[in-house]
């Protein structure tokens, strides 16, 4: 089996690169990344490693031709909602471009199934808690929400028009070890251990009043769901499935609870709510444990404190 890893570098795509291995020894695993947010020291060493970006026809047109994967984890994208609401044409042209490239790739070296990194953004806030894929439309508020939108729907249209076998997983709120949490845009449980780790570098801040809560997902399970989703026996056309862990957490919990594994106290700087920001999202991932058997491992609580005991590692 030969596999496709896009965004490999980052922490996502880098903690799926060391599982798979793992997982399928004999695999020949190629990874890209042009390190707009990666890291270089996150790439794995066992895998065939190429420096460029998907939105470059040429580069990908030369490790398609050489290697001809049978399946394609796209984790490319630049992320963070904050960030695409301050750069909407930067983000557009990276993440939708660059996926429909890579698409356009796995249509012409036929690809047996692409695999997209989607996000719970694209309900801007659901309705209806926990949210179910059929009973929220999508309602994009924010460029990257969009952009995941878009993408998705691209899929589908592949699907349609080319044959061309692609699913998407939207994930919510993924965290773990491998996520640093050094940038302005990071999401909070990075944010806030990078802050007690790493103090002379960053501050923690509470954007809004902390009730506002997520479901939030450890890594593994992430990487779990990709597996499954890439071995599942059946035909997909572009369908999307929730991913997550099917609980909800609000902030001051999470403040609590890493106050607890750490043995440290969280000061936070208050601030107002972040534009796009949604207040809560809680995820019914029972048609993702239906198709291909997906079945969150490990739990908010565990999650945290095996990250926790990272940010202690390294720091
Ligand atoms: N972390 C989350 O909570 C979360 C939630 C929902 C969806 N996602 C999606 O999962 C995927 C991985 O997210 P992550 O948290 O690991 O982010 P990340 O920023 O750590 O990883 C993204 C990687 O893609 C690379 N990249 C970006 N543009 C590229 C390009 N044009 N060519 C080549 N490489 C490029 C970056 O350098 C980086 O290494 C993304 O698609 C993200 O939108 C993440």
């Amino acid at each position: 089996m030969k596999i496709l890893i896009t965004g490999c570098a980052g922490f996502i795509g880098s903690n799926f690169s060391k599982q798979f291995k793992q997982r399928f020894p004999k695999a020949e695993i190629i990874g890209i990344d042009n390190f707009v947010t990666g890291r270089k020291d996150a790439v794995s060493k066992d895998i065939i490693f190429y420096e460029g970006s998907v939105t470059d026809g040429k580069f990908l047109e030369k490790i398609f031709k050489k290697h001809r994967p049978d399946y394609v984890f796209h984790f490319a994208y630049i992320p963070r909602v904050s960030f695409s609401v301050q750069f909407p044409f930067k983000t557009t042209q990276n993440n939708i471009c660059g996926t429909t490239l890579l698409l356009e790739k796995c249509r012409d070296y036929k690809v047996r199934r692409l695999i997209f990194s989607s996000s719970s953004a694209i309900y801007g806030g659901a309705k209806k808690l926990p949210t179910k894929e059929t009973k929220n439309e999508a309602n994009p508020l924010t460029p990257y929400a969009l952009q995941k939108y878009c993408d998705e729907l691209m899929c589908k249209i592949f699907s349609n028009l080319y044959g061309l076998d692609t699913i998407c997983l939207r994930y919510f709120n993924v965290f773990g070890p491998g996520q640093y949490g050094d940038s302005a845009y990071s999401t909070v449980v990075s944010a806030w251990l990078s802050a007690l780790y790493f103090p002379k570098k960053k501050k923690s801040f509470l954007d809004g009043d902390g009730k506002q809560s997520r479901d939030f997902c450890y890594v593994d399970n992430v990487v779990e769901a990709n597996i499954l989703a890439m071995l599942s026996k059946k035909k997909f056309k572009g369908e999307f499935f929730n991913i997550a862990h099917e609980e909800r957490t609000n902030l001051l919990e999470v403040k609590e609870l890493i106050e607890k594994y750490s043995g440290q106290k969280i000061n936070l700087e208050k601030r107002p709510s972040r534009i796009g920001d949604v207040r809560h999202t809680h995820a019914d991932i029972s048609q993702a444990r239906k198709s291909f058997g997906y079945k969150p491992k490990i739990n908010f609580k565990d999650g945290l404190r095996k990250t926790v005991a990272w940010y202690q590692k390294i720091s």
